[in-house]
């Protein structure tokens, strides 16, 4: 083979070479997570997987249902202790929003540090975590 032949090929060879080189190096990139992808693998946190967020309670349909069957005529009518829970306005007067601890509401509910409501017994658990829930979520006319 003449030496200009040879050269050619062997430019020839090396670019073909490089070529796939590259291509590959282009398919790999491509299945690598980027970085964002590496640092952030998913959007959901341990704690959200281990404790679904509650769904949104309803004052109309979960909250006053209840009241109106525990609290009243004792929290209409009567007013004892001066307090009514008739509508919306008046249970925020005993709610402070996104802070169920710190609610007279929900303090009554469990009897923490005040006589529990109803008086005749504490309502059941899953009652009680609807106004719990419904606080924390902000206490939403909804
Ligand atoms: C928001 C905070 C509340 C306050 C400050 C409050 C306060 C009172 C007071 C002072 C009385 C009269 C005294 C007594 O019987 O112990 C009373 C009675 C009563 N409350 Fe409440 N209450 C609250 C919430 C509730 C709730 C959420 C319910 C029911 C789910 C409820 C149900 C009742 C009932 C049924 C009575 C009448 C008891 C009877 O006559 O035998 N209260 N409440």
């Amino acid at each position: 083979m003449k030496p200009k032949v040879f050269i050619f090929t062997m430019i020839f060879a090396a670019t073909i070479a490089l070529a796939a080189c590259s291509s590959t190096a282009t398919v790999e990139e491509g299945n690598q997570p980027t970085l964002q992808e590496m640092a952030a693998p998913t959007d959901v946190t341990m704690e959200e997987q281990a404790a679904p967020a509650a769904d949104t309670v309803s004052f109309s349909m979960d909250i006053m249902p209840v009241l109106v069957e525990f609290a009243q005529p004792a929290h209409s009518v009567e007013g004892e202790g001066g307090v009514f829970l008739e509508n919306y306005e008046d249970v925020m007067k005993y709610v402070i929003s996104g802070d169920p601890e710190g609610s007279e509401l929900y303090k009554r509910l469990i009897g923490d540090g005040v006589d529990i409501m109803p008086p005749s017994g504490k309502l059941p658990d899953a009652t009680i975590q609807l106004f719990y829930d419904w606080i924390a979520q902000g206490a939403l006319n909804n």
